[in-house]
C-alpha cells in the first residue's frame, strides 16, 4: 500500500511544469536600480530565459515597487496608469497568457535608470516551432520531469513485484 501511495505521489508530479523565476536571476540583488554601466541587466536576463504560460516571476525589493504597464507606458516610463501595482517587497506575478508583459519600477526616476523589464511569454504553438531557443531554463525543467518519470517507473515495478510476491 505504501508503495502504491508513493507511485501516486510521483504521478502527481507530472503536471508540475511551471516555473518561478526570480527577476534578474538568483545571483543578483533583486529588483533594484541597475548599475550605471550595466543598465540593461533585466532585459539581458529575460532574453536568456524562456517563459511559458503558467510560469511566475518574483520581484524582490526594498523601498521600491513594481508595475505592469502597456508598451507605451513602458517606453515612456509612465507610471500614472498601471494595469498592476505592488509595493509589498516580494511580488509574485503570474504569466497567465502568451505575449509580452512590461514591468517598470513605480518609483520616480528608477525606470529611466533601467529598472524595467520585458517578459516575452511564448504560446505553446510558437514554442513548438522554435524548439532550440533559450534552452537554458527548459533544461532543468526537462531534467526534473524525466527524473520523475524514471522514479515513478522504478517505484511502479517495485510495487508490482511486491504485490506479485505477496500473493
Ligand atoms: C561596472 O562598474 C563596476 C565598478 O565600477 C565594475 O566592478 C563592474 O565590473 C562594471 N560592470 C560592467 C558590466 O562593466
Ligand atoms: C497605453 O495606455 C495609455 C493610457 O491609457 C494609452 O494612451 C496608450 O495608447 C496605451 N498604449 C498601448 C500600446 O495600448
Ligand atoms: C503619462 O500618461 C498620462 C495620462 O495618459 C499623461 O497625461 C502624461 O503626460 C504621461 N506622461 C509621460 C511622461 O508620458
Amino acid at each position: 500500500m505504501l508503495f502504491l501511495l508513493t507511485v501516486f505521489s510521483y504521478i502527481g508530479l507530472f503536471p508540475v511544469s511551471s516555473f518561478e523565476f526570480q527577476v534578474g536571476g538568483t545571483q543578483t540583488q533583486g529588483w533594484v536600480v541597475p548599475p550605471v554601466n550595466d543598465s540593461k541587466i533585466y532585459n539581458d536576463w529575460a532574453s536568456e530565459t524562456r517563459f511559458r504560460v503558467g510560469d511566475t516571476v518574483r520581484f524582490k525589493y526594498e523601498k521600491d515597487s513594481v508595475m505592469e504597464v502597456n508598451e507605451t507606458d513602458y517606453k515612456r516610463c509612465n507610471s500614472s496608469h498601471p494595469n498592476f501595482f505592488s509595493n509589498t517587497g516580494n511580488t509574485v506575478f503570474g504569466l497567465d497568457y502568451p505575449g509580452p508583459f512590461y514591468f517598470i519600477s513605480g518609483v520616480s526616476g528608477h525606470c529611466k535608470k533601467g529598472q524595467r523589464l520585458i517578459v516575452k511569454v511564448m504560446s505553446a504553438e510558437a514554442e513548438q516551432s522554435a524548439p532550440s531557443e533559450g534552452e537554458k531554463s527548459s533544461g532543468s525543467r526537462v531534467a526534473v520531469s524525466s527524473l520523475g518519470v524514471v522514479s515513478a517507473l522504478f517505484v511502479l515495478c517495485f510495487a508490482l513485484s511486491y504485490m506479485v510476491l505477496s500473493f
